[in-house]
């Protein structure tokens, strides 16, 4: 059985610290697409950890980690991604494997992301430049090399037969590429060998004896649903598939071992680099929300652009994993306003086409209602009854709207501003 957790926005949801909050329910915690562009944050007992590719349940002692075939690795990263998390006291050499057939994020990937932005000029991605498109490009153009290929005697010859194919599109884009080249090349090579004394799997296989043997499996999505490659804001997505779809893809998995989705958002909205955002508060208002909530990125440190609810886009995200729970996030940092806005829906969109995000240069203007905010400072509160009243209504509406039920309220960053409704 497995069950999806997903992010419903432009991503940094929170879905690290939900996956973390849910992982003593299930055995598997198992990633599915995505790279290490994803910074899913942890905050147990007052320390907070970052993972950028290893799945969210690799902090608790009896739970198998997945990192799936459709997730891109840097072998570089990850090596030192796992080097601090087993300083941080987690046995990830027994929790941790990696699918064979996951693909390998090359260092003139992350090069030619470089490259690439820079030739984009002032329609940049705002890409996280950690190769990201190169690599989907490399794998669905099918002259990717596999974390699985290292075994083989051909590795060298793949991987000298790729860096050709890159080097001419240096050359196209007139990028200097030789001197990083020549710093990050051994140091991969060194990565991957590293990676090689894990645990690697033909996932697809382990996943379903897992399963057959009756164990409980969270897929854990990364970044967010409207930055999904075929339904985000195209081109201003990123390389993957975000939506519960893309679990079974990017695991092996047939669609009727998905049982529950599960929905993230925030209380209020945020996007990293470019593309529309049709609540945006370009103002002080979303300064305040930045530095209250604390918007910077956790893999880039950029800071993230801010902005009100937008329920047709939570909406369209909802329809498009079918959702079954949501779960609110970062409302602590909405206690203290006066007066708190959610757009209901934009202007002259009609109701059974409510999110033209497709259409690539639309604006659109956001019709909003307002709500009375609450003073209470609400990261202290456990139990759900004792939530200020205006808050309860305010979930009640958006639960009304969005016609899913939200079971679980975030109110801070720690495993326990975690209030469960019963
Ligand atoms: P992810 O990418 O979806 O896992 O989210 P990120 O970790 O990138 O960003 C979420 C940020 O919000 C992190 O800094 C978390 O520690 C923090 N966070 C998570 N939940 C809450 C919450 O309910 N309230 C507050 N104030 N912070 C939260
Ligand atoms: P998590 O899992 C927020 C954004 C980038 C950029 C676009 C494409 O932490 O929620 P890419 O490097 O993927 O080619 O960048 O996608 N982006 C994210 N934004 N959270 C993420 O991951 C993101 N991963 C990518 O900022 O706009
Ligand atoms: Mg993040």
């Amino acid at each position: 059985m497995v069950d999806v957790l997903l992010g419903l926005q432009w991503g940094d949801e929170g879905k690290g610290k939900i996956a973390d909050f849910l992982t003593p329910s299930y055995d598997v915690v198992a990633r599915f697409q995505g790279g290490p562009n994803a910074g899913h944050s942890l905050e147990i007992n007052g320390k907070k950890h970052v993972l950028n590719t290893i799945p969210s349940g690799i902090f608790h002692e009896n739970c198998i980690n997945l990192i799936g075939n459709g997730v891109v690795i840097d072998p570089i990263l990850l090596r030192a991604e796992i080097e601090k998390t087993i300083a941080a006291g987690a046995d990830v050499r027994a929790r941790l494997h990696i699918s064979k057939k996951a693909h390998l994020i090359l260092p003139s990937h992350r090069l030619l992301d470089a490259a690439s932005e820079k030739a984009k000029g002032e329609q940049k991605i705002g890409s996280t430049l950690r190769g990201i498109s190169p690599t989907y490009q490399d794998k669905t153009g099918r002259s990717g090399l596999r974390i699985g290929d290292a075994d083989s005697p051909e590795f060298k010859n793949l991987y000298a037969r790729a860096l050709e194919k890159h080097i001419s599109v240096f050359r196209y884009y007139e990028f200097p590429y030789e001197e990083e080249l020549a710093r990050l090349e051994s140091e991969w090579f060194e990565a991957v060998e590293y990676l090689r004394g894990f645990s690697q799997v033909n996932s697809e296989f382990f996943l379903h004896r897992l399963i057959s043997e009756g164990k409980k499996v969270l897929a854990e999505g990364a970044q967010g649903s409207l930055l999904d490659l075929d339904f985000g804001s195209y081109p201003y997505v990123t390389s993957s598939s975000t939506i519960s779809g893309g679990a079974c893809v990017g695991l092996g998995l047939a669609p009727k071992h998905i049982n529950k989705v599960t929905g993230i958002f925030k209380a209020y909205c945020t996007r990293v680099g470019s593309g529309p955002f049709p609540t945006e508060l370009d103002d002080e208002l979303g300064q305040y929300l930045r530095d209250k909530g604390n918007e910077y990125g956790a893999t880039t440190g950029r800071p993230r652009r801010t902005g009100w609810l937008d329920l047709p886009a939570l909406k369209y995200a909802i329809m498009l994993s079918g959702v079954d729970e949501l779960i609110m996030m970062k409302a602590d940092v909405l206690s203290g306003m006066d007066t708190i806005n959610a757009a209901l829906s934009y202007e002259g969109c009609t109701d059974d086409e409510q999110c033209p995000f497709n259409i690539q240069g639309t604006t659109v203007t956001p019709i909003y209602k307002s709500f009375p905010g609450w003073q209470e400072d609400i990261s202290v509160i456990r139990e759900y009854h004792q939530l200020p009243e205006t808050f309860r209504n305010y979930i009640q509406f958006m639960e009304a709207e969005c016609q899913v039920p939200i079971g679980i309220i975030s109110i801070g960053p720690d495993r326990e501003q975690t209030i469960q409704r019963k």
